[in-house]
């Protein structure tokens, strides 16, 4: 509110001065300005011309401020607007009359309204919400050829009652949905939603609401909403078919578009190719549906390529998973390690014979030199009392 009060002064200031000379024409503030929750994540804001207003010809405008929970700015001609915002941490905007063509007049003054915060105990709504959606091929009606389904899971707030209870909703264009299918935690609260088909377009460019309140005999729980852009939460799937195959030296791969409702064009693919033998791998990105390589032909190779939509169709996101390893090559180098095997256990064991022999002959020889000085001694003592006994 600084900044507009500021605002307000100086212009009231640079009014005065210009009053003057000759009577100026001052435009009025709108009036009956509301802001009106009309939906998950939206609201309506609404005001009326100040009937007061002396009419010159001249066009008038609004300039509406958001102030909250994020500042935006922006002009219209119309006497409402509506907006897409998170609603938990309440929302405020002002708005006032501008001229639309003349900028030598001076704006009205502002006016504000506001729309609280919802009730409820702090620490009790949702923490971590995090959503993903993911497009399958829809095999029931061919008017709708892909289906998406939406994932959601989030923590407990660290001082929500045990008896808490979470309710999920969606908002995706003007479509709403309350979950149906919970996971739960120990206590039986919810803590994930699962929809496996939605109204969710996934080559639209609204922004997807998500909404969960609760409900607790102990506390009022804090309810919380989120938008997500879809092309941050979309789980692109991996490529489909994917088929390798060698002739000579030239490794060939092909795959097609991943099951989505974007057109073939629409992707960027990225090729792992792991060359078993020497153990490295080799990435290449591209836009087309087939990659060929010179390779050298006597290795086994595992071949993986992942998915994007890209950037000439969407706002880049995450690439999808690697699709499954397949493998060709030939095996050649097989019986060679075998053999390598074998030669390198050979020489382990033989080393270990040597060792062993080599111990057991300085075993051998320890004992026959111990045995041969007890011999000796016994000898010579024998000696000694036979010649006492002499
Ligand atoms: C503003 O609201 C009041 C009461 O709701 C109403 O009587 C009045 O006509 C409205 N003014 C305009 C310009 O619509
Ligand atoms: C939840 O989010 C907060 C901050 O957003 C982060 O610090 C924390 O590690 C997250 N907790 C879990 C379990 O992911
Ligand atoms: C649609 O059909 C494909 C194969 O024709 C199958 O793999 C997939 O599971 C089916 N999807 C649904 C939702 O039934
Ligand atoms: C949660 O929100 C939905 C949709 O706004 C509403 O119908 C429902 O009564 C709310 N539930 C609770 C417990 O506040």
């Amino acid at each position: 509110m600084a900044p507009a009060s500021l605002i307000l002064l100086g212009a009231t200031v640079i009014l005065q001065v210009d009053l003057l000379p000759d009577k100026k024409f001052l435009l009025l503030p709108p009036v009956n300005f509301t802001i009106k929750a009309i939906n998950l994540a939206q609201v309506l804001l609404r005001w009326e011309p100040n009937t007061d207003q002396e009419q010159r010809n001249v066009q008038l405008g609004y300039h509406v401020k958001i102030n909250a929970p994020q500042e935006e700015d922006y002009e219209t001609r119309n006497t409402e607007s509506r907006r897409i915002t998170i609603l938990h941490k309440g929302f405020s905007a002002s708005v006032q009359t501008v001229p639309w063509n003349d900028r030598s007049l001076q704006p009205s003054s502002w006016v504000s309204a506001e729309l609280r915060a919802p009730p409820g105990s702090p620490g009790t709504s949702i923490v971590n919400l995090t959503c993903t959606t993911n497009t399958k091929a829809n095999n029931y009606t061919h008017l709708r050829p892909y289906q998406v389904s939406l994932h959601c899971t989030w923590l407990v707030g660290k001082d929500a009652p045990e008896d808490t209870q979470y309710f999920l909703y969606y908002r995706y264009g003007s479509w709403t949905e309350e979950c149906q299918e919970y996971s739960k935690d120990t206590l039986q609260r919810n803590i994930a939603c699962w929809f496996p088909r939605t109204f969710i377009n996934s080559k639209g460019r609204d922004l997807l609401a998500v909404y969960v309140n609760g409900s607790s005999e102990e506390a009022v729980i804090k309810p919380f909403d989120e938008l997500f852009a879809l092309h941050a939460i979309d789980r692109v799937n991996p490529p489909a078919k994917v088929t390798a195959e060698i002739e000579g030296t030239c490794l060939s791969i092909q795959w097609e578009k991943p099951v989505s409702a974007f057109p073939v064009h629409c992707f960027d693919y990225e090729v792992k190719i792991y060359n078993t033998r020497k153990g490295y791998f080799q990435t290449e990105k591209m836009t087309t549906n087939t990659f060929i390589s010179v390779i050298d032909g006597i290795s086994e190779y595992s071949i993986q390529v992942r998915a994007a939509v890209s950037s000439v169709c969407r706002a880049v996101g995450p690439s999808s998973e690697w699709s499954q390893p397949i493998y060709v090559g030939n095996d050649e180098q097989k019986p060679w390690t075998k053999w390598f095997l074998i030669a390198v256990m050979a020489t382990i064991c033989f080393i270990l014979l040597i060792f062993s022999l080599i111990c057991r002959m300085v075993l051998v020889i320890r004992w026959n030199v111990r045995h041969c000085c007890v011999f000796l001694g016994s000898l010579s003592k024998m000696s000694v009392d036979q010649i006492k006994n002499w």
